[in-house]
């Protein structure tokens, strides 16, 4: 792999397997990018010890604070700022900061659903008690409106067969853990073009 490390601050708020599947992706060379910080909300998530027992700095900041931390980390926001289970609002403050020329905010979330479907919270469970037969999972750029940024990857998967809530998610845990760092993969490097459809950015990897 011969593209240069992208820094990366990964904002997570709890269990952190989506970290972990990131910084696994990056120690295995399958992923250029390097881990400035973990920076979460709570004090007490998981993801803070995980990251600890990397090697990985580790930030508790609120949402309010989160940008004056980012300046401290990166002072000249070269960083892509990547959510991973991080469970608040970042403000439109940070969202203009990581804005490149480009026109999109260089920041990345993962959803549990095909968006626009289930977006907001426990998004497995609600799939779950619709009766819906796929759900799947959606890795965007980040825009003010909740679950509202340009597209860059989704997988869908069928959940006719799953028993329970439980299920689901497990079943999605696994498709987040490659989709996120697979699509990370050109989205860091910016490998990608930008089309308006509508009022919308579209990405699309070239
Ligand atoms: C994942 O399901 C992710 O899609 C959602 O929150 C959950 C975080 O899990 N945004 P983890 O903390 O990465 O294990």
């Amino acid at each position: 792999m011969s593209a240069s490390p992208t820094p990366i601050v990964i904002l997570a708020s709890g269990r952190g397997s989506n970290y972990e599947a990131i910084a696994r992706a990056i120690a295995e060379g399958q992923l250029a990018a390097r881990v400035l910080a973990v920076v979460s909300d709570k004090p007490d998530a998981l993801v803070l010890q995980k990251a600890q027992a990397a090697g990985h700095a580790t930030v508790v900041a609120s949402p309010e604070s989160t940008l004056a931390e980012l300046r401290k980390l990166d002072p000249k926001h070269e960083a892509f700022l990547v959510m991973a289970g991080y469970m608040r609002l970042v403000s439109d403050e940070l969202i203009e900061a990581y804005r490149s020329s480009r026109g999109y905010a260089r920041i990345t979330n993962i959803h549990p659903s095909l968006l626009p479907a289930f977006p907001g919270v426990s998004s497995y469970a609600k799939a779950f008690r619709h009766g819906a037969l796929i759900t799947g999972v959606t890795v965007h750029l980040v825009e003010p409106e909740m679950d509202s940024g340009p597209i860059c990857a989704q997988e869908a998967f069928g959940i006719v067969d799953c028993a329970t809530e439980a299920d689901v998610e497990a079943r999605g845990l696994a498709v987040e853990h490659q989709l996120y760092p697979a699509t990370l993969q050109w989205v860091l490097a910016e490998e990608f073009n930008i089309e308006r459809r509508g009022d919308r950015l579209c990405v699309r990897p070239r």
